[in-house]
């Protein structure tokens, strides 16, 4: 199975707007996943440059480059954490880029196909990291952390009003045997909030699920160093797009580009899907691109 066909890149129209794709520009995607928005910016212009691919699991970076064979003389892949990309840059001798895309988050293959926990709906390993090299899997938090701090991540990364129940429950249960699976802990979160308050809309696991994620990856803090590090690789007039999928996320964003002096945001409010792309894609109903551009430096003293 061509597994590039599962995930849908989100607002891929409106990110290529943001970059302003230049022929003879180098742009690099930070978070290529199975390569959508790349492939899009390779077809969008066909004279730019080079993309570069980085992404910090090595399955999604697979996937990618099976998409993106056509273009092999044109794209380099890493696998890195978007917060080296400077390293990144610098050992293929690359100055500055033209524009930089992040589109955090999972990807359909990592909810649905990587086997790794990440989904309610399966029975899998309760482990939840993207870079398999990561040190801590959502199994070892579940099992391990103190009650009051457990609720603490649940509460704070899933904005989950239950999290002192669902701690309690996960404490109790572990005291009796190891939570090993996504499926254990999906049933054992569902029966810890009262069933008047299960919201129709989304699994009662969803927002737990989500602040697990969020801790095993290092989510915000990666996001957080990358907005301060990422600009100081864009050439002067260089495009800064980030999408991100949760308020947590979005603010960090929103105040990285207002805060940063080298940066001009262009969009005052995020941008996000019309009607018909939420239809056909239901990833994109949460999703907020925020762009920004890199100031010139006469630019830059003046204001
Ligand atoms: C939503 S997907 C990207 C999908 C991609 N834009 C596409 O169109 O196919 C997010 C990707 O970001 C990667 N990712 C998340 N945090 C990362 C980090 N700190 N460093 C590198 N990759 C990261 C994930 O592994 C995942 O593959």
């Amino acid at each position: 199975m061509d597994n590039s066909s599962v995930h849908v890149s989100v607002l891929s129209e409106e990110v290529l707007d943001g970059l302003d794709l230049r022929p003879g520009g180098i742009y690099v995607d930070g978070t290529v996943g199975m390569g959508g928005h790349a492939e899009a910016m390779l077809k969008a212009c066909p004279d730019l440059k080079m993309v570069v691919g980085v992404d910090w699991d090595d399955g999604a970076l697979e996937i990618a480059s099976r998409r993106l064979a056509g273009w092999h003389e044109k794209t380099l892949l890493v696998k890195s954490n978007f917060v080296n990309i400077p390293e990144v840059l610098l050992a293929n001798e690359i100055d500055g880029v033209d524009g930089i895309l992040l589109d955090v988050g999972l990807s359909s293959y990592q909810l649905e196909r990587s086997g790794r926990g990440f989904s309610f709906n399966t029975d899998e390993p309760l482990d939840m990291r993207m870079d398999r090299f990561g040190s801590v899997m959502a199994s070892d938090l579940v099992n391990n952390m103190p009650q009051e701090g457990l609720a603490e991540l649940i509460r704070s990364y899933g904005e989950e009003r239950w999290a002192k129940r669902i701690a309690r429950r996960i404490v109790e249960q572990r005291g009796k045997a190891p939570i090993l699976t996504s499926g254990e802990l999906a049933r054992l979160v569902a029966r810890a909030i009262p069933r008047k308050f299960h919201s129709r809309r989304i699994h009662p696991a969803t927002r737990t699920f989500q602040a697990l994620r969020i801790a095993v990856n290092r989510e915000l803090d990666n996001l957080k160093q990358a907005l301060s590090v990422l600009p100081g690789c864009l050439n002067e007039g260089g495009r800064f797009c980030v999408i991100s999928f949760h308020s947590l996320e979005d603010r960090l964003v929103k105040f990285a580009f207002r805060d940063d002096p080298g940066l001009e945001p262009l969009t005052k409010r995020p941008i996000t899907a019309g009607d018909q792309e939420v239809a056909s894609n239901p990833r994109a109903r949460s999703a907020k691109l925020r762009v920004a551009r890199k100031k010139r430096k006469n630019q830059h003293s003046l204001s």
